[in-house]
């Protein structure tokens, strides 16, 4: 057994290479706002800067928390799940210091920080959010589990969907000019939970690979549908027009395409792993005969 502040341990005691490598993951963001510390200082406003970097890694983070359940049955590695709490609650971490950032940026002045929350749609978004994911992270212990009881701890949890789309939401509403970025974020969290719907349809069987690549294609295809309509409803344009520009890639490639080739090279390593996966099955089966 290990002291529970050893989170690089696993619960035998034994250091973990996995907790490890999550944890340098998690700290990354941190060592490269270090890195850049003088420009950050140097920059026009170096606290909204910091703001902007913690709410952005606190989302990656908590795509990386839902691409635990997905992964560890496409890499064919169970033991991923054993990192699951450690992101999600390394995700509350960084959104705790998103606020507290916001904070020292409204001058300590608890009253208009209040205000500003409760009066900025696109805060009232992101607070509702980080009160959900401070539940979460507040009921990850054991001791929790065991008082919620399994079913309700789930249930509780699943609000996770809920809080990523809140996330996005505020995300969406706080961008001023290009939305690529989210646009793109959007799509790999539409994918995250296109496979668990895929997965429950299917009553819990594995996605074949052909079926990964389904879900890609048309995950893509709502990215490009979903970036159309939006453009089209802002600018006043015609979607057909905004989805015959995505063909002009001298203008850049668009997310559609950005999320349709991260979900066909998932599709392409679940093929690996599954071949990978037969080849060292293939002696012991002979072995048997
Ligand atoms: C009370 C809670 C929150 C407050 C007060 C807050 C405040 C802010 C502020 C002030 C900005 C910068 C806006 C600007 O410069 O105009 C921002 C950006 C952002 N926030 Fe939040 N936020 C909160 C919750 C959240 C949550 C829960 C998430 C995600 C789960 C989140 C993710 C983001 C992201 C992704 C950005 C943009 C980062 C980028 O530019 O790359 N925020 N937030």
């Amino acid at each position: 057994m290990s002291a529970s502040w050893q989170i690089w341990r696993d619960r035998r005691g034994r250091l973990s290479p996995l907790r490890i490598a999550a944890l340098a993951l998690l700290l990354l963001p941190l060592a490269k706002a270090l890195f850049d510390a003088g420009a950050i200082a140097h920059g026009a406003r170096p606290l909204n800067d910091l703001i902007h970097r913690a709410g952005f890694w606190a989302l990656v983070f908590l795509g990386v928390t839902l691409a635990v359940t997905p992964f560890r049955r496409i890499a064919r590695y169970g033991n991923l799940v054993d990192v699951r709490r450690m992101l999600g609650v390394g995700t509350f971490c960084y959104i705790a210091v998103h606020l507290m950032l916001y904070v020292a940026d409204q001058s300590y002045d608890l009253g208009k920080v209040v205000h500003e929350i409760s009066h900025r749609v696109y805060l009232i978004v992101g607070g509702v959010a980080w009160l959900g994911l401070a539940a979460l992270a507040i009921t990850s212990t054991d001791g929790m589990v065991r008082r919620l009881g399994g079913l309700r701890w789930r249930r509780l949890h699943q609000a996770i969907y809920a809080i990523a789309l809140l996330g996005l939401i505020h995300y969406f509403q706080q961008t001023k000019a290009d939305v690529t970025v989210p646009i793109f974020a959007a799509g790999l969290f539409t994918w995250l939970i296109g496979y668990r719907v895929l997965a429950w349809w299917q009553a819990g069987r594995e996605l074949s690979s052909l079926g990964l690549a389904g879900l890609a294609v048309v995950v893509a295809a709502l990215v490009f549908a979903g970036e159309a309509v939006g453009i089209a409803i802002e600018f006043r344009v015609s979607p057909l027009r905004v989805l015959g520009a995505a063909f002009d890639f001298d203008a850049g490639i668009r997310p559609g395409w950005q999320v349709l080739a991260a979900g066909l090279a998932v599709a392409v390593f679940d093929v690996v792993r599954a071949r990978w996966n037969s080849r060292l099955a293939r002696p012991r089966t002979v072995a048997a005969e």
